[in-house]
């Protein structure tokens, strides 16, 4: 028996300094060091040996086998720390590669505007309110003062579902709904997809804008000049000169069309203003008398104001992007800049 645990002995370590891989080394476990292994084999014949010898050949079984198993241990360590290097053996994977990065998702850039201009008015104590793409005729016109064939619709290039339903060609249909279910003071802004048909480098048939309108007593143009000067100001993260011009909405009297002073060139005149140092970015106006009359509210008691904004528009000018058809290519390589 003697002789045999030391032939074992030689023979595990013989065996062992020949290990190459794991596959190997689990080999060598089962063979030697597992429940069927050689060891056991061996200490289930201390039973048959002599009481005077038994202690003795049980203590040197043991440390035989302590012996092997530490030996087996520092291998497993070496064969790990090194894997890297014998990956071309059966299959092992080579730890040392530089992993793949899973691809994240991101917000889209168009949505990541509209967030962060929603953010700013609800700071500014706005509350969010969405409505119906597919819209009836007497929200998207009637109720904003823009009766049948009045040539105001002619502006609107309107995708018609029928006769008296069609896809909503702005969001300021939310200022009747609202106004029509809610007693002034208002706060509203009513983010959304809106469609026209027109397609071109600076149009596509579907954008999005930003609706807002506040209603209550004796608000005034100067109410509407500050929000949008602080609207801007955070957008942009600077101060920029704001212009309002004189325009005409059948729904806000008076109207006007809104610029900043360029992003790019800070109103010296470039490419992206071209030459005028102004970009136009909204349209806003005093709410008109008659779009109080037909939501029930007294427009000598109450006044307000209203503004569109185009998401799209103003991604392209934060951004400094110029092809509006970019943003629905789903490109990953341009979307992923954002
Ligand atoms: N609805 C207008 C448009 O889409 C923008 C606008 C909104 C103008 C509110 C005035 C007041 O062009």
């Amino acid at each position: 028996m003697e002789q045999e645990l030391i032939n074992l002995q030689a023979q595990a370590k013989d065996q062992l300094a020949a290990v190459e891989n794991g596959g190997q080394l689990e080999n060598f476990r089962i063979r030697f060091l597992g429940r069927k292994g050689q060891f056991s084999t061996i200490m289930k014949g201390l039973g048959k040996v002599s009481k005077e010898d038994k202690p003795r050949l049980g203590q040197m079984a043991n440390s035989i086998k302590k012996e092997i198993e530490a030996l087996y241990d520092e291998k497993q360590q070496t064969l790990s720390t090194s894997i890297g290097a014998s990956s071309a053996d059966e299959g092992t994977i080579d730890l040392t590669l530089p992993g793949r990065k899973p691809q994240t998702g991101k917000l889209h850039p168009v949505t990541q505007i509209m967030n962060e201009v929603c953010s700013i008015f609800e700071s500014l104590g706005f509350s969010v309110a969405e409505g119906p793409d597919v819209e009836h005729d007497h929200y998207n016109f009637e109720a904003l003062n823009i009766p049948a064939h009045h040539p105001a619709r002619d502006m609107h290039d309107t995708f018609y579902v029928s006769d008296s339903i069609l896809l909503r060609t702005h969001t300021s249909p939310m200022q009747a709904r609202i106004m029509e279910t809610q007693q002034p003071p208002l706060r509203v802004i009513a983010p959304g997809k809106v469609y026209r048909c027109d397609s071109d480098i600076t149009h596509t048939p579907m954008f999005h804008q930003v609706e807002g309108f506040l209603v209550d007593r004796d608000v005034s143009f100067a109410d509407l000049k500050g929000v949008l000067t602080i609207f801007t100001q955070k957008m942009f993260d600077k101060e920029l000169e704001l212009r309002f011009r004189p325009s005409f909405f059948p729904f806000t009297e008076p109207s006007a069309e809104v610029d900043i002073a360029c992003v790019m060139c800070g109103g010296s005149g470039c490419r992206v203003c071209k030459r005028t140092g102004w970009l136009e970015i909204l349209g806003a106006g005093m709410i008109d008398p008659e779009v109080f009359k037909m939501v029930g509210y007294n427009p000598e008691v109450y006044s307000g104001f209203a503004f569109g904004l185009g998401i799209e528009r103003i991604a392209m000018l934060k951004y400094g992007i110029d092809d509006i058809r970019l943003y629905y290519e789903n490109d990953l390589r341009f979307l992923s800049q954002f």
